[in-house]
């Protein structure tokens, strides 16, 4: 399946292509954005109109995936058994053309070219229990919520479905958003609060080492006095006095060549900033 890449598209095509993806979502919300254990406590079965369910019941899921995803095995020739209804072949075909590639046309990120495994944008203590992945993405979702809240003056951001908060800890006390977490799941959120403490403790202990990075705060971000947190929520921005810690690595934000190979603008913290909290 060739798939979609945004690289290379204009930021109109790429505009258009967001449309497009939500429209899609938009309009088969109720199986798309579904979680398979709603296969079984929702009927989702019994949702699908009487005509998709003709076609598709009696498919095991190998012919399912290979008569949906259109990715016939190795000498596989695909056939339907019956004629598929016209808005069925429609989601497969729009899906077919919106999917995003998966085929690994990238460069490795920039951060992670001396280290595998430690994103060099972040520092330790906000590395620590996330995955590459996530602490690349982390780093990335984070750096635009802050961008865009600069640009349009938010001041709150809301991030629903928090999981274990590594996102929110990011925007929260490393870009000094003020964030509410909402999670559904009560384990999470338990081992949410003790990342929690244990980020704060470990910033606590930088800024022992290091008092000045917390002088820096104000005008590092340009964010002023960051506010406090809400109680039962992930810990707000350091306050004056409180517990503050380096995030972004220093001098990595000052150009192209400091960039990822995929980042879309430069980090979110202005260079030239010393060590960011
Ligand atoms: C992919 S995880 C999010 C990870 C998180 N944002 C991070 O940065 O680590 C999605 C989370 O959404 C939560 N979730 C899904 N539906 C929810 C709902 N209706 N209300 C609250 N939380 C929900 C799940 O429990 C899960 O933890």
């Amino acid at each position: 399946m060739p798939g979609v890449s945004a690289r290379g598209l204009s930021p109109e095509e790429r505009r258009q292509l967001a449309v497009n993806l939500t429209r899609v979502l938009a309009l088969y919300r109720s199986i798309l954005d579904a979680y398979i254990i709603e296969f079984f406590t929702d009927n989702l079965w019994g949702t699908l109109p009487c005509s998709w369910q003709e076609a598709l019941d009696g498919l095991n899921p190998p012919q399912l995936a290979t008569l949906l995803l259109g990715m016939p095995g190795e000498g596989e020739v695909v056939r339907y058994r019956s004629v598929w209804p016209l808005t069925l072949l429609a989601l497969k075909s729009t899906a077919y053309a919106l999917a995003f590639t998966r085929m690994p046309g990238f460069q490795t990120p920039s951060e992670f070219l001396e280290n595998p495994s430690q994103s060099s944008r972040l520092t330790a203590p906000f590395r620590k229990h996330v995955r590459p992945k996530k602490q690349h993405e982390i780093r990335r979702l984070g750096e635009l919520v802050k961008k865009l809240s600069d640009l349009t003056g938010c001041t709150q951001v809301v991030d629903v479905g928090s999981g274990q908060g590594h996102l929110s800890r990011f925007m929260s006390l490393g870009l000094g958003l003020k964030v509410k977490s909402i999670e559904g799941n009560p384990r999470l959120v338990e081992r949410a609060q003790r990342l929690d403490q244990e980020l704060l403790q470990a910033l606590e202990k930088e800024e022992k080492k290091n008092p000045q990075i917390c002088a820096a705060w104000a005008t590092a971000s340009g964010t002023g006095s960051p506010s406090a947190a809400e109680p039962g929520d992930p810990p707000g921005p350091p306050g004056p006095g409180e517990p503050c810690g380096g995030l972004l690595q220093p001098g990595t934000s000052s150009g192209p060549a400091g960039r990822d190979a995929d980042s879309a603008g430069p980090a979110a913290l202005p260079s030239g900033a010393g060590i960011p909290c």
